[in-house]
């Protein structure tokens, strides 16, 4: 970019760090719609936070109906989506603060960027691993049965691909193992990770 001349802070992101007394960390949640991102992000987050942690869990749908409301389900529009969410995932890693992302993120390139974009020591990705038909069974939201009808394009895993994740620091089977379980796996891999000391 030309004629562009960003500051350097004086305060440093490890001097952030000291402050909240964490390791600033970006937790990718990705998968199929109704493999259980959300509800994983959510309840891992809650637990972090009882501990004294400082987090925020940016979601899709949520940031799809702020952000993000100009984009779509498109490639395109899926591409664009991740980028800025790995943008604003750096933004807050670098204000010293755990970050949980849960987003269906289904092309490996857009999750490669994210981690290139955080810093490879900053990027922890979580494979949330249901077939497509349990979440079809599980149909939380209605959506599968509406791509089925045709009344709803694009579909993730229908008329859209999902490109399963090459190498996920942690693969959770929500098909095989209940939340409790889940959770209890997910706070044992990412506790000594998020610790300062
Ligand atoms: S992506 O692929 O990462 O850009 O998608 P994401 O931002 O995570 O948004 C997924 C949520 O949007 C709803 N929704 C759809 N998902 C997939 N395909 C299509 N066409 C679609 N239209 C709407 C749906 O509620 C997704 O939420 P989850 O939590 O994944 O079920």
């Amino acid at each position: 970019m030309n004629h562009l001349y960003p500051i350097k802070t004086k305060v440093s992101k490890h001097q952030r760090e000291q402050v909240l007394n964490q390791r600033a960390s970006v937790i990718w949640f990705t998968g199929l719609s109704g493999s259980g991102k959300s509800t994983l992000a959510v309840q891992l987050e809650a637990q972090l936070h009882a501990l004294g942690f400082k987090t925020y869990l940016l979601d899709g749908d949520n940031i799809r109906t702020g952000l993000n409301k100009d984009l779509t389900f498109t490639d395109e529009g899926r591409v664009e989506n991740i980028r800025r969410i790995g943008e604003v995932s750096k933004l807050m890693t670098d204000a010293g603060i755990i970050v949980l992302s849960a987003f269906i993120s289904p092309f490996n390139a857009d999750r490669d960027q994210v981690r290139d974009i955080v810093g490879v020591e900053n990027y922890i990705e979580i494979f949330v691993d249901a077939p497509l038909e349990v979440c079809e069974q599980r149909d939380v939201k209605g959506l599968y049965k509406k791509a089925r009808a045709g009344e709803v394009k694009n579909f993730t895993g229908i008329d859209s691909p999902y490109e399963t994740p090459v190498h996920p620091d942690l693969t959770v089977p929500t098909g095989e193992w209940s939340v409790e379980e889940s959770i209890g796996k997910l706070m044992a891999f990412i506790l000594p990770r998020v610790k300062l000391r």
